[in-house]
């Protein structure tokens, strides 16, 4: 651990979090130099969708890079591109009656939501962006302005301009619809609100805390966008591929946003990857006005698309992650109503679910008590107060089980004993309890 802690920047987050040295992962496990295993219900922050080294897509991959494929190739067309490209029109857009067109952009998320910002400024020639309270969108100064959580924008150093902040869903209380709200201000010229290029929301706020938007609210936001003839961005980076149930988070509510952001799990196999997805008559974009030199992963190319071909060719994983959903759900319920006493309430929908806590420090001792449980979860939202279930979608029963008793025994023993648990400092001595 030494060299970390002499050279590593402070910056780091998720290592304090888990302060093992890991050394491979398989499925939904890792494991660390002393080969103890953890339960993964973080994969990666939602990058794992299909688990770590997911066997499907390492032939995939291995046989590629045998081959000489290319691996770094500006955007140049190359064969894995277009083989992507045909796969995630055949199999993904076409199917739902989705026209976009792809852009590739750098392969971060937050590059993807720069990409989307710019294009429905330049295509409208509007400045302001609508983003809503507690949004995620990424950390580069564009996507920071569209992001809620003060102590990301802090760090900004410059002011963070060109975004209004309207309540998401359910911020004012379940009766009131905030789109109403948008509708008024957009109306009123003299509301103070700038006339937006676009609204860019997440269907299920992650970072932001597991707050799901109803089907009937997105809806609204549509039908309000549509009105004002403002885009709808739907940043789709965590919800997407697959989380929430359906591969596009916005599938159910039967939207069809304007412009969509994708990452993450994209790829597959956990390699940087992001895209834009537009509507054809939206792509003004001059040559190489958005560029970057990694604009489409070519391994990720392959990965991507061993992942749709295995795994959404058909509705079996949707159906599975469902079924998997409905078991969180009411595991959650049955802890909430076992252990709740006013601290504890469930949010989310499929397999991106969360226990809102009363605070983030009784959050925040589940998580680090289920860690010496061996099971790697984190938290989210503003005050860090939601345990975030993130497991891969493709997690079988009998772990899946077993990572929702692991959360269980940590609460029983955080709300028995909660002032038992050790110091930090102490605290993962004894790391090997069998979970
Ligand atoms: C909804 C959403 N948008 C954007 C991002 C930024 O992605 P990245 O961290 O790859 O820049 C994230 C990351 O968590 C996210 O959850």
């Amino acid at each position: 651990m030494k060299i970390f802690e002499e050279i590593e920047s402070e910056v780091q987050s998720y290592a304090r979090s888990f302060p093992r040295v890991f050394n491979k992962a398989k499925g939904v496990f890792l494991y660390d130099e002393e080969g103890n295993e953890y339960l993964d219900f973080l994969a990666g922050a939602g990058t794992l969708n299909y688990g770590h080294n997911n066997p499907i897509f390492k032939e995939k991959l291995l046989d590629y890079i045998h081959n000489d494929g290319i691996t770094h190739g500006l955007d140049l067309h190359t064969k894995a591109k277009g083989e992507f490209l045909e796969t995630f029109n055949e199999k993904i857009l076409k199917p739902r009656e989705l026209d976009y067109v792809v852009q590739f952009t750098g392969p971060t998320g937050t590059n993807a939501v720069e990409a989307a910002l710019k294009l429905a400024r330049n295509v409208t020639g509007r400045e302001n962006i609508i983003a809503f309270t507690n949004g995620f969108h990424g950390v580069s100064l564009g996507s920071l302005a569209a992001t809620g959580n003060s102590h990301h924008r802090g760090a900004a150093g410059v002011s963070l301009s060109g975004t209004s902040r309207i309540p998401f869903d359910g911020y004012l209380g379940e009766d009131i619809d905030t789109t109403a709200y948008l509708d008024k201000v957009l109306s009123d010229s003299s509301s103070g609100v700038d006339l937006p290029a676009a609204v860019i929301v997440e269907t299920v706020q992650g970072e932001g805390g597991i707050n799901a938007a109803s089907f009937e609210w997105l809806k609204n936001l549509q039908t309000v966008c549509r009105k004002h003839e403002v885009l709808l961005i739907v940043d789709d980076i965590q919800a997407g591929c697959g989380r929430t149930g359906t591969y596009f988070s916005f599938e159910e509510a039967g939207i069809y946003p304007d412009i969509v952001t994708m990452s993450k799990s994209l790829g597959g196999y956990g390699l940087p990857f992001a895209v834009v997805l537009f509507r054809p008559e939206l792509d003004l974009w001059k040559p190489g006005e958005h560029n970057g030199t990694f604009r489409g992963n070519n391994f990720a190319f392959v990965t991507a698309k061993a992942a749709i071909d295995h795994y959404w060719s058909d509705d079996k994983l949707s159906k599975e992650i469902k079924r998997k959903g409905d078991y969180i759900s009411s595991r959650l319920e049955a802890i909430i109503e076992k252990y709740g006493e006013g601290n504890f309430t469930t949010r989310g929908r499929g397999m991106f679910q969360g226990i809102n806590c009363v605070n983030g420090d009784l959050a925040g001792k589940i998580t680090r008590r289920a860690f010496k449980h061996n099971l790697i979860i984190e938290t989210s939202g503003a005050e860090d107060h939601v345990v975030k279930f993130l497991c891969p979608l493709v997690i079988d029963d009998e772990n899946l089980k077993k990572g929702m008793d692991i959360v269980e025994q940590a609460i029983k023993e955080v709300c028995g004993k909660e002032d038992s648990i050790p110091e930090e400092k102490d605290y993962f001595d004894n790391q090997k309890l069998a979970s």
